[in-house]
């Protein structure tokens, strides 16, 4: 594994998350003990071919996460785009790096632009994203103004793309640790904990919030966005197949019913901030994510339908506040 995650540790060392350093060493190495992922002499050759920078120019307030490229740097464009080719599929960003424009499958700016202005500023907070994906939206943290934005995220393939732009970087306090949720001790510490595009993937809902209140400190706020249905309290989808040609969505409730939930657990000034039904110039195969995506996975004669039938996807973000002790 050509992919170092000591900086988390370097960079935690002295707070109060070194407490839970034993844990997640070991919740990794039993994480590294599974069987190696087949790709992976590729992606670390790949990874080892990529430049590093001394003194780096970039931007985590743009669009695209952007790495520049030194004027006095002289690389090969071809082989650079070949080698972040090599980490396809490319699906969350957009991202610049050394010039190379990284069209990802969705616009996940977009994304981030309808969450940010409905959530506390991020100066200064450390906060935590649950199935981060590549990180791109640890950089958009940090660019708001996070000390520390520590991803998890357990896909592999994932943890390479942010490396290739981590190694171009300074020390900063971005970090991907390639876990699961399910994995991590009871932080309790995070001012801001984000949940993206997560929750329909999990059996167990109610269980996954409980799990994502636990890693936020007293006052802390849950940033939850997910795949939702129109309705009222009363209304949940549990697709019997598949839901938008994807085998692992369990839950889709209304805005209403994810609110009932959020309150039943505990948590205070519940509101649903934003509702978008997912267009198909957010999510879309490009270069970089050569496979299907939502036009194929919607009817085609029917915008508004999934392929099965169902309600074309709608995502919703709430907002709330984990109880003052
Ligand atoms: C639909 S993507 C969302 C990515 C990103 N948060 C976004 O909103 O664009 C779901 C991500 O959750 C990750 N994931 C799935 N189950 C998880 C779990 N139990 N713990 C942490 N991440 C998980 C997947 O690897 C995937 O990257």
């Amino acid at each position: 594994m050509g992919i170092d995650l000591e900086a988390f540790f370097e960079h935690t060392k002295n707070t109060g998350l070194a407490d839970f350093h034993p844990q997640l060493r070991l919740a990794l190495a039993q994480f590294y003990q599974q069987k190696k992922h087949g790709r992976t002499p590729e992606w670390d050759a790949a990874l080892n071919a990529m430049p590093q920078l001394s003194e780096p120019q970039y931007s985590f307030t743009s669009p695209s996460v952007t790495v520049k490229k030194p004027a006095s740097l002289s690389i090969d464009a071809q082989a650079y785009t070949e080698h972040l080719k090599a980490f396809m599929p490319w699906r969350k960003g957009p991202w610049n790096l050394l010039g190379v424009d990284i069209d990802t499958e969705w616009h996940s700016d977009w994304k981030w632009q309808r969450i940010v202005p409905h959530i506390s500023p991020l100066e200064g907070r450390k906060v935590l994203d649950i199935g981060t994906g590549n990180g791109y939206f640890l950089y958009r943290m940090l660019g708001a103004g996070a000390s520390l934005a520590l991803g998890i995220d357990p896909t592999r393939i994932f943890l390479y793309q942010f490396h290739a732009a981590q190694r171009l970087l300074p020390a900063n306090g971005a970090h991907l640790l390639p876990l699961r949720s399910e994995h991590l001790p009871a932080f309790g510490c995070f001012d801001t904990v984000f949940c993206l595009g997560v929750l329909y993937h999990r059996r167990s809902p109610i269980d996954h919030i409980q799990e994502l209140l636990s890693y936020l400190r007293p006052g802390g706020e849950l940033v939850l966005e997910t795949l939702v249905v129109s309705g009222g309290a009363d209304t949940i989808l549990v697709p019997e197949g598949r839901y938008a040609k994807m085998s692992n969505v369990w839950f889709l409730p209304s805005t209403q019913a994810l609110e009932v939930m959020l309150r039943k657990l505990g948590l205070e000034n519940v509101r649903t901030v934003d509702v978008n039904q997912t267009s198909t110039d957010e999510q879309r195969a490009t270069q970089w994510m050569t496979f299907h995506s939502l036009a194929d996975f919607l009817d085609p004669n029917d915008a508004n339908l999934s392929a099965e039938g169902h309600p074309a996807p709608l995502r919703a973000t709430l907002v709330a506040t984990k109880p003052s002790a």
